[in-house]
């Protein structure tokens, strides 16, 4: 069971929570983590952790009856299937013209993500947090979550000959030709052990197409890292199946929790209450902007203001496919793991950046796969519906065509150039640009609004914000590098100043 006090408590498990979990427990601080999916750690009966990720099973999803892939068709063949209803490790969050895909389960993002650990451009950076000190996050805070997240490189000498990169010298080639400069993505999958997947040295996880539904192997995803160091401490504990609803503030000051507890097909076993000193959201852009607009509006924590729930973006991502020539083959060994972008962001019209995907179906399907990173400045909000006791995104399909119209600039001219066209069969229906989901989701409790310049929310003291909620819409790289890093930062100042004190 819960115990019914921490000194400080932490909400979540991705990068933020982890990061500030690991800080607190080094400075001696009892800290217990809750996080809603589950401890991924033990192998089924098939002998994996993970579910096989083209055949999903019921581990794939978080409560869901049928898969829900990115890619909704293939030659307009729906390609999802049918699952058991199970807290499974990836979700999708549906609003209307938007939806928002998210790891569920010890780890949060790592367990699902593209692994690819990408540091902003400085300039861009400086742009979209002015009042952070750039001097310090490059000098110091980029670095440290670099180095705790253990990012590596890939061999470019192994990149040039093996199977698994056929795809993306492709795209490279058909980029070049048009001009465009393409660059190696850093990873947090450990491409020594990629390499000997190819050379069948040991089992395959990234050349066994494994990616959103978790990888058997190879990831070093928090677990591993982070969340690993910070339960070495002997300070940190994590409970898992513990989803956090209300928050409110005790007489004596302290937070008090409201925790549902979960079993393994989403049913609510108990209900609990759990106090802290020191509360840290970090339950992701969506989970923490939703906990504060519900404590806001039933009134629970009056005091928050207007600022809770906007400057909300999808990092501008923009999805799409082209068909290839029937000589020009990605082969059938693809890595789930992207390792190369196509960098377009220095274009002052549309900055794109844009990441070349696998299309890891063991077959050559003549397709090259793109998720662009675009520069839109659209910004969506989150209300509280009290209806479904739930926050709402408001955010249309309008607001983001900035994104598709920048991505179209670019692969117009790589497809004039190459003399190829754009897929029309792999988003549900022919559209060529799908930007009705995201990866990325940004913002809702945004740095130096909702919260001062160290994630400390306005209105209440020893109350934070550590994960994307802070970010305002857009990193214009794959975020969690910068989430992770902006944690390193906040949680130095919040140990040095609130807690230590
Ligand atoms: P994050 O979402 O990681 O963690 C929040 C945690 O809180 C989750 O474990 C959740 O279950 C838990 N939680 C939520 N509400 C709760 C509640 N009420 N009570 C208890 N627990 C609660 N980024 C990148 O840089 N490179 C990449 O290659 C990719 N690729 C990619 C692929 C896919 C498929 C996805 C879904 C995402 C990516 N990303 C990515 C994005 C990246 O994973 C994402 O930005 C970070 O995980 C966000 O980190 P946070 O700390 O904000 O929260």
């Amino acid at each position: 069971g819960l115990p019914e006090y921490s000194p400080a408590v932490v909400i979540g498990t991705g990068y933020g929570a982890a990061v500030t979990a690991l800080r607190l427990g080094e400075a001696g601080i009892p800290t217990v983590m809750l996080e809603m999916g589950q401890l991924w750690d033990t192998p089924t009966a098939d002998g994996s952790v993970f579910s096989p990720m083209l055949s999903p099973d019921k581990r794939s999803m978080w409560l869901k009856d049928r898969s829900e892939m990115p890619l909704a068709s293939f030659l307009w063949i729906d390609i999802n299937t049918n699952i058991e209803r199970y807290a499974g490790v990836l979700d999708r969050v549906h609003y209307g013209d938007m939806s928002v895909y998210l790891g569920r389960g010890v780890g949060g993002g790592s367990l699902v993500n593209g692994a690819m650990a990408v540091t902003p451009r400085r300039s861009y950076f400086e742009e979209i947090l002015p009042g952070v000190d750039a001097d310090e996050m490059y000098g110091t805070y980029f670095p440290r979550a670099n180095t705790a997240l253990r990012v590596n490189d890939i061999d470019r000498g192994w990149f040039e000959d093996c199977d698994a990169y056929q795809y993306a010298r492709l795209s490279r080639k058909h980029a070049e030709k048009a001009g465009y400069r393409t660059t190696f993505v850093p990873s947090v999958y450990d491409f020594d052990y990629m390499r000997r997947e190819e050379a069948g040295e040991v089992p395959r996880s990234a050349l066994d197409s494994e990616v959103i539904f978790g990888n058997n192997h190879g990831k070093r995803s928090l677990d591993k890292t982070y969340l690993a160091a910070a339960l070495g401490t002997g300070n940190v504990t994590i409970k898992t199946l513990q989803e956090v609803r209300d928050i409110r503030r005790g007489a004596d000051g302290t937070y008090r929790l409201t925790v549902r507890e979960l079993d393994e097909t989403g049913g609510v076993v108990a209900r609990r209450e759990m106090g802290a000193r020191h509360l840290f959201l970090g339950a992701g852009s969506i989970g923490s902007t939703e906990l504060l607009l519900r404590a806001r509006d039933t009134g629970t924590l009056p005091g928050l203001g207007e600022e809770i729930g906007q400057g909300w973006g999808p990092n501008g991502n923009v999805m799409l496919g082209r068909a290839n020539h029937a000589w020009d083959l990605t082969g059938t060994l693809q890595s789930g793991m992207p390792a190369l972008g196509i960098d377009a962001w220095d274009d002052p019209d549309n900055p794109v950046f844009a990441e070349i995907a696998p299309m890891p179906a063991g077959v050559e399907l003549w397709v090259s796969l793109y998720l662009a990173i675009t520069k839109n400045p659209a910004r969506g909000r989150f209300t509280y519906d009290p209806a479904s006791d739930s926050a709402r995104l408001h955010w249309t399909a309008e607001q983001g065509q900035a994104s598709i119209d920048a991505a179209k600039v670019h692969f117009d001219r790589i497809n004039g150039v190459n003399n190829t066209v754009y897929r029309h069969d792999l988003f549900g229906d022919t559209r060529a640009f799908e930007n009705r989901f995201t990866y990325h989701p940004l913002g809702g409790a945004v740095l130096g609004e909702a919260t001062d310049l160290y994630g400390r929310v306005k209105g209440y003291d020893n109350l934070y914000v550590t994960d994307g909620a802070l970010i305002p819409g857009s990193t214009g790289v794959n975020p969690f590098v910068t989430i992770t890093a902006l944690a390193e930062r906040n949680v130095d100042r919040v140990l040095a100043e609130d807690i230590r004190r």
